[in-house]
């Protein structure tokens, strides 16, 4: 037994989120923290890792108490934490980004970093993960994945005996999690432990050895993976059986909605046109970095384009920025809910009137009673949890921020909806609630566009589906003519 966390308990002003937890996670296996967006999963790590402190319990590393009252007490009992938000330096080398904070010095006086041992041994601890990366290079020109990586590597150097990864595939494409859950296979061979949390239940079913399942704060059970189908999980986990993960609907084709003509994001890139009409869903699939959220920007005036021509419902319109863009009635769900979608120091009623205040002034003033009204509305139809619309946005979990931000652009009314990856982070319950809200929008003659790295999401709810590669649209299929190759070789440019 590795770790073994003993009726821990956790209270944020009164309110108890972890009750009683009991958690033992054995040497050499990748153990995986399963429950609803709010369950209490990120507490857990965070408690683990000395960003909060428990009320009660006890926490035992290789059989001995350990006191947890800062981050460097676990880092140096050997707990590692890969969070979602990459912690490294851009502008550094590799090597720098992995020795930083504990670098190596020359056994003289002068104590000089010691560059060429840190060279190799970055060197080496990549080729640990398998990878024939430069130590020289700078992290800013590495990708998502690889980035990771070398906070893997950073994990490695500090002796880690545990590598707690918090939602660490949600950010990355096809290919890169492939790389990452390689990464996890390999390391566990060679004994490291892993705590793992995934709202993607066949990731988990693919390296998970045990399952320790939460609803509410308490621990349902801990299940061994082999002996639990994906069902099982949801069921545990969600306290019922969910029949359909994909509650698409069929609707006439109406109207075109929004239609972009000779787009061009910078002078060198290709042009873009394409059409998405009301009453239909149509997807947007590609690789990350494929330029999918900047050409939603360019349209949202997010970022300013080259030229172009926007029409919306058959007008032509100019949209500057993004006020225009409200203005024309088109919201924006971003993919990123810390830098763009949330005032994370307001309240949740507060998040979800900011983006239309017109409609809940009274007499020129912002009424709360009537911003709180709204919010009540929506905590309700998208489960937010807990449902106390006081809240600051900052203390919700990640899930619940993401059904936040979705409810601030539901309530503009807005024709146009773009959604950029819309269930990122979202436990699979809670997905079907989204998805509902969006046929909702599309029942009622809203055109919506989704931007989504799942290809099973894209193929479950779109009618049409846009594929790009390297900026340029490199596919347009029906969703009776389409399946997951086709996409891909789509996407790979093929
Ligand atoms: N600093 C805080 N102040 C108040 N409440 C908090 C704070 N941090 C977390 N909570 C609450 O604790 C509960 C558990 O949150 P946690 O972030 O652990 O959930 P989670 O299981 O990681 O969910 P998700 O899948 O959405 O990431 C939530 O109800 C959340 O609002
Ligand atoms: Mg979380």
């Amino acid at each position: 037994m590795l770790l073994k966390m003993k009726d821990v308990s956790k209270s944020f002003s009164g309110v108890q989120v972890l009750h009683d937890i009991n958690l033992e996670v054995e040497e050499g296996e990748v153990h995986v923290l399963l429950g609803e967006n709010g369950a209490g999963k990120s507490t857990i790590i965070k408690i683990l890792t000395g960003a909060y402190t428990k009320d009660t319990g006890q926490i035992k590393w290789e059989n001995e108490i350990l006191e947890v009252a800062e981050p460097k007490d676990a880092i140096d009992a050997g707990i590692a934490t890969i969070y979602q938000e990459l912690n490294l330096i851009p502008e550094l080398s590799v090597m720098e980004n992995i020795f930083l904070g504990h670098e190596q010095k020359k056994r003289s006086k002068f104590s000089l970093l010691n560059r060429s041992a840190m060279k190799k041994r970055a060197k080496e601890l990549m080729k640990r993960l398998g990878q024939n990366t430069d130590p020289d290079e700078l992290v800013q020109n590495l990708g998502v994945g690889q980035q990771q990586l070398v906070e893997i590597a950073k994990a490695l150097s500090l002796n880690a005996k545990l590598i707690i990864m918090d939602e660490p595939t949600s950010s990355l494409s096809g290919n890169e999690v492939e790389q990452l859950l390689q990464t996890v296979e390999r390391l566990r061979k060679q004994g490291m432990t892993f705590i793992y949390i995934s709202h993607r239940l066949e990731e988990i079913k693919r390296i998970g050895d045990r399952i320790t399942i939460l609803r509410d704060g308490t621990k349902v059970k801990t299940v061994d993976v082999n002996n639990t189908s994906i069902d099982e999980m949801i069921t545990l986990m969600v306290g019922r059986t969910l029949n359909n993960k994909f509650p698409k609907i069929e609707f006439k084709k109406g109207n075109e909605g929004l239609r972009v003509e000779r787009l061009k994001l910078t002078p060198e890139s290709q042009e873009i046109n394409f059409t998405a009409y009301a009453g239909e869903i149509l997807g947007f699939s590609g690789l990350v970095g494929a330029g999918r959220t900047e050409l939603m920007r360019g349209i949202f005036a997010a970022d300013s384009i080259e030229s172009g021509d926007i029409y919306i419902f058959g007008e032509k319109k100019k949209i500057r920025q993004p006020k225009d863009a409200i203005k024309e009635g088109i919201a924006f769900i971003t993919e990123d809910r810390k830098e763009e979608g949330l005032f994370l120091d307001q309240p949740l009623y507060f998040n979800k009137t900011i983006a239309k205040l017109e409609q809940v002034k009274k007499n020129g003033l912002i009424s709360v009673k009537g911003q709180k009204n709204i919010a009540d509305k929506y905590v309700e139809s998208l489960k937010i949890r807990p449902n106390n619309i006081n809240l600051l946005a900052r203390h919700l979990s990640g899930g619940n921020q993401q059904k936040v931000v979705i409810a601030k652009w539901l309530f503009t009314q807005a024709k146009v909806f773009i959604f950029d990856e819309p269930t990122r982070g979202i436990d699979v319950g809670a997905k079907v609630e989204v998805y509902n809200l969006i046929n909702e929008l599309v029942k009622s003659g809203a055109c919506v566009i989704i931007v989504s790295s799942e290809l099973p999401e894209i193929l479950g709810m779109c009618d049409r589906i846009i594929v790009m590669h390297e900026g340029a649209l490199t596919g347009d299929f029906n969703r009776d003519e389409v399946d997951q190759e086709i996409i891909m070789k789509a996407a790979t440019g093929g």
